[in-house]
C-alpha cells in the first residue's frame, strides 16, 4: 500500500472485553500476533472504546481505559491511530437520549464531552471522525437526540469544539453508503461539508465506511468518481470502515466477487490523489459486527475463523503491485 503511495492500510480493532463473545477466545494470540505484526497493518481505529457510551457513560464522568488500549497499541506497533468517533446517534450513554435537553443544556454537554475526549487524546489522532452518520439514506439530516434539539447547528458544534481541542487531527465527516457518485445520500454528504465550510469551519475529510455486499458493490470508477468530488472540497478523503460481506454459506464464486469488491477500493484510493489510506473494520471474520445485524451475511473480513486467508487479501497484493 505505501508503495503504491498510500499513506496507510489499516485495520480497526476492539478490546479482549468487548470481544468476549466471540467463540474462539484461543485463538487471541494468533489474532494478535496479524494486529501487531509491522507488515499488516500500518493504521487502526478502535471499533467501539472512544465512543460516547465508554467515554462518558455518565455526565461529566469519563473513562479512557477502552479507547486507551487501542490507542496504546497503535502507539506501541507504530500504527498511525484514527480516533473515532466524537458525535454519533448510536452507543449513546444512555443518559444523553433519556435527559429532556433544554438547546443550551444541550450545547454545553457536546461541547463539554468533545473537549475531554479529544483534548484527552490531543496529538495521538491522525484523524478523528468529528460526526459519524448524519444522514439518513435520502441525504437528509438523520433525527438524532442532537438533531432534534439542536438542528443542524450541532454539527457546526462538534466541528468547532474539535478544532479547539485537538488542532493537529485532521477532522472527518464520516458515514456509510456515501460511496456511489450519483446518490442522494452523497449529495447529502457534499451539501453538508459545504454547509460546515461556509460557516468557516475546518472539514479536513470525509470518510466512507464502505460496508459494502460482495454481490453489489460500486464499481471502481464510480468509487473514483466519488473519491474526486469529496476531494474537490476537503483535503483528504478515506475508506475508513471497508468489509465486503457475503451471503451465507461462503463459496468460491462470492469469494471472488468479494474479492473484486475489495480490489476495487484499493485502485480507487490509489487512483485519486485525496485518497490517503484504506481501514478494514476488523479483520478476522470471528470479529465482525455483519452476523450479528444482518443474520445470514458474514466472512467479511480478510482472515476466516481458522486464521487461513481469503482471497481478497492476495487479490488486494496483486492491485497494488500493479498499480
Ligand atoms: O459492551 C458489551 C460487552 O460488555 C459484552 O461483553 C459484549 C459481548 O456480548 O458485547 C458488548 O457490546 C457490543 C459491542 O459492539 C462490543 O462488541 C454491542 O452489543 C454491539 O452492538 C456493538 O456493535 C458495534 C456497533 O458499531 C454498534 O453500532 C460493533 O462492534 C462496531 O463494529 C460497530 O461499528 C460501526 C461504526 O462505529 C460506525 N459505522 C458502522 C459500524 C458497523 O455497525
Amino acid at each position: 500500500a505505501k508503495q503504491a503511495g498510500l499513506l496507510y492500510f489499516g485495520a480497526a480493532t476492539d478490546t479482549p472485553f468487548q470481544r468476549e463473545r466471540a467463540p474462539y477466545p484461543q485463538s487471541y494470540a494468533q489474532y494478535d500476533a496479524i494486529l501487531n505484526s509491522p507488515t499488516e497493518f500500518g493504521q487502526t481505529t478502535p471499533t467501539n472504546g472512544q465512543k460516547w457510551l465508554f467515554t462518558e457513560p455518565a455526565p461529566r464522568l469519563f473513562n479512557f481505559t477502552e479507547g486507551d488500549y487501542v490507542a496504546d497499541l497503535a502507539a506501541s506497533t507504530g500504527k498511525l491511530l484514527r480516533c473515532h468517533a466524537l458525535v454519533w446517534h448510536s452507543q449513546l450513554a444512555p443518559w444523553v437520549e433519556t435527559t429532556n435537553w433544554t438547546a443550551p443544556a444541550l450545547r454545553d454537554a457536546i461541547t463539554r464531552h468533545i473537549r475531554a475526549v479529544a483534548g484527552y487524546y490531543r496529538g495521538r489522532c491522525y484523524a478523528w471522525d468529528v460526526v459519524n452518520e448524519a444522514l439518513d439514506e435520502d441525504g437528509s439530516y438523520r433525527k438524532s437526540v442532537f438533531y432534534n434539539v439542536l438542528g443542524e447547528e450541532y454539527l457546526r458544534l462538534a466541528f468547532s469544539a474539535a478544532a479547539e481541542a485537538d488542532p493537529g487531527a485532521r477532522l472527518y465527516y464520516n458515514d456509510y453508503g456515501i460511496e456511489r457518485p450519483n446518490s442522494n445520500k452523497t449529495a447529502g454528504a457534499k451539501r453538508l461539508v459545504k454547509m460546515l465550510q461556509d460557516a468557516g469551519l475546518r472539514v479536513d475529510g470525509v470518510g466512507m465506511q464502505a460496508h459494502l455486499h460482495a454481490d453489489n458493490h460500486p464499481s471502481e470508477a464510480e468509487l473514483v468518481a466519488t473519491s474526486e468530488a469529496y476531494g474537490q472540497l476537503v483535503k483528504e478523503v478515506a475508506f475508513t470502515e471497508l468489509d465486503v460481506r457475503i451471503k451465507m454459506p461462503v463459496d468460491a464464486a462470492k469469494l471472488e466477487m468479494q474479492k473484486e469488491g475489495y480490489q476495487k477500493v484499493v485502485a480507487a484510493c490509489v487512483k485519486v490523489k485525496a485518497c490517503v489510506g484504506i481501514t478494514v473494520w476488523d479483520f478476522y471474520d470471528p470479529f465482525s459486527w455483519v452476523p450479528d445485524v444482518f443474520p445470514g451475511q458474514g466472512a467479511s473480513l480478510l482472515w476466516f475463523e481458522d486464521f487461513t486467508k481469503h482471497p481478497a487479501y492476495d487479490g488486494m497484493v496483486e492491485t497494488f503491485k500493479k498499480l
